[in-house]
């Protein structure tokens, strides 16, 4: 009465194919060998037409806040909990099928998802999961012919195409829109219910005795949403949907639709070609998943006292704090800066507006960066460097590059050692001075390895004679 109704799925129509498994998710997450996915009791399992002994298979009941407003009761419209699994660690996952037919929440919908969805979902999810970045697994991906219309465009051109299951994993997926529609609704004991649940269940740490769990509880999930969204965009991921029902209470990336990758540099990418207003632009989201955890509080606060919910307005101030520390930290690390100089904000800001001008790829630009040598950078060298050669394009290139080489380099590769002095004084006194030169030109890129400056051996071991040189005050 309820946060599920029981809801059996719809088998997919044969001829059913396996379209792809994740080894990782199969082995690593269920403990399964992967040839198990072969067999048909698999094929079938993981496309709605066979249950497991005991299983009793669920329809989730939430609400959420879509593009700003509160949008009501919704709920799994076309997924199936089928039940918790623990695993050879004790690890307890969540068991989902995605495309698996009608629930009571489809409302007009047909309970199907489409090959074209489904593989972007599969595929995403596990590219995540190898990013670092917390998120839903997906276990395998089933195809059918069983026809499903959709209208890709919202243009009223309807195409026939064919539906899909994805077997997805999580540790859990309750959404901040779990709670919401409790509190919207009044269910003040179920949203007591739910909560001392998900908190006994994923949130070890805090102890049930605690007369501010709720309070801890909140807590931990601005923490660690204001970590995810900052992972997000250390990636360019744009989730493209960041409504309240898109969003985990253990602060995992859920629900992949249009998301997308940014290409070239812009705050103001934008997954979903349909999100005109850009509402969940790339650049958007961290103010988004603020605007979400406004709503997690709200949803909290009738099992908050007065006092508790100021606390809670104090933490949720601290949510920016704690995103740009992380960013801070993640673009540093992206681009190999150890320790903390007082200029490094600048720097990084400095690249992303150059980026921006250029419309530089972001995923490669950094990457680039952290491959190429000093030495290639100096010599404006950039062969098969392409996001780069973009970047160089930009007038304020140069000047950033200084800054930034003199930023990255601490050992310096040329010192004027007694040996290299004594050399060019004994030319200058024939009146010689290419030497004097020489060094000065090569000692002022202490950093950057230089042709003249290896010819001269100036990095290689002294020679012997440097051995005997002794310098007096007189010198
Ligand atoms: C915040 O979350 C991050 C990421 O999960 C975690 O590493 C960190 O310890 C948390 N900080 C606090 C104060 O709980
Ligand atoms: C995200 O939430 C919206 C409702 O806000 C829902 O219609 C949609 O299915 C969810 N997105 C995905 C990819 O599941
Ligand atoms: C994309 O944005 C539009 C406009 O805001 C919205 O109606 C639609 O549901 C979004 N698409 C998806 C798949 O969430
Ligand atoms: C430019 O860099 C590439 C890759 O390191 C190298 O193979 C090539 O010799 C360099 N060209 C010049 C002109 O230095």
């Amino acid at each position: 009465n309820c946060i599920f109704s029981k809801s059996l799925p719809t088998p997919l129509k044969g001829p059913l194919r396996l379209a792809a498994v994740s080894k990782d998710a199969i082995e690593g997450v269920l403990n399964v060998d992967t040839a198990v996915t072969q067999s048909d009791e698999f094929l079938h399992y993981a496309s709605g037409g066979r249950l497991l002994p005991g299983s009793v298979p669920l329809a989730h009941r939430y609400g959420g806040h879509q593009f700003g407003y509160w949008a009501g009761q919704l709920g799994d419209g076309r997924a199936h909990f089928l039940g918790q699994y623990t695993n050879r660690k004790g690890d307890v996952w969540e068991l989902q099928l995605k495309g698996s037919g009608k629930t009571p929440y489809s409302r007009s919908g047909d309970g199907r998802a489409v090959i074209r969805s489904s593989v972007r979902e599969f595929l995403c999810s596990e590219a995540m999961h190898f990013l670092g970045i917390p998120t839903s697994r997906a276990a395998s991906l089933i195809v059918s012919d069983e026809p499903v219309l959709r209208d890709q465009f919202y243009n009223g051109r309807v195409k026939t195409e064919r539906g899909a299951v994805v077997l997805r994993l999580a540790k859990s997926w309750f959404r901040i829109g779990s709670l919401e529609i409790l509190a919207q609704s009044g269910e003040i004991d179920l949203l007591r219910k739910l909560l001392n649940f998900v908190i006994n269940e994923h949130f070890s740490s805090i102890n049930s005795d605690d007369p501010d769990k709720y309070l801890v509880f909140y807590s931990t999930v601005v923490n660690e949403t204001a970590h995810l969204i900052a992972q997000w965009m250390s990636v360019g991921f744009a989730h493209g949907v960041c409504n309240t029902d898109n969003f985990s209470l253990l602060s995992v990336t859920i629900d992949y639709g249009p998301f997308g990758f940014m290409e070239s540099y812009d705050p103001h990418f934008v997954p979903n070609s349909s999100d005109d207003e850009g509402r969940y632009s790339i650049g958007a989201q961290a103010n988004v998943a603020l605007f979400n955890l406004e709503k997690l509080l709200a949803a909290l606060r009738p099992v908050l006292s007065q006092k508790q919910q100021r606390e809670a307005q104090i933490i949720l101030k601290g949510y920016v704090d704690v995103y740009q520390m992380r960013i801070h930290q993640l673009f540093k690390a992206k681009l190999g800066l150890l320790d903390e100089e007082e200029d490094d904000g600048y720097l990084i800001g400095f690249l992303l507006k150059m980026m921006e001008d250029t419309r530089s790829d972001f995923t490669m630009t950094f990457r680039q960066l952290s491959e190429v040598s000093a030495q290639q950078l100096h010599n404006r060298n950039l062969t098969q460097m392409w996001a780069l050669e973009d970047l160089s394009s930009h007038k304020l290139f140069s000047d950033w590059l200084s800054m930034y080489l003199h930023r990255l380099n601490v050992n310096p590769r040329y010192v004027l050692r007694n040996w290299m002095a004594d050399s060019a004084i004994r030319k200058a006194e024939m009146n010689d001075f290419s030497e004097v030169e020489l060094l000065l030109h090569v000692l002022s890129s202490p950093f950057v390895t230089q042709e003249t400056a290896e010819e001269a051996g100036y990095a290689a071991r002294p020679p012997m004679w440097a051995k005997r040189l002794k310098v007096s005050c007189s010198s």
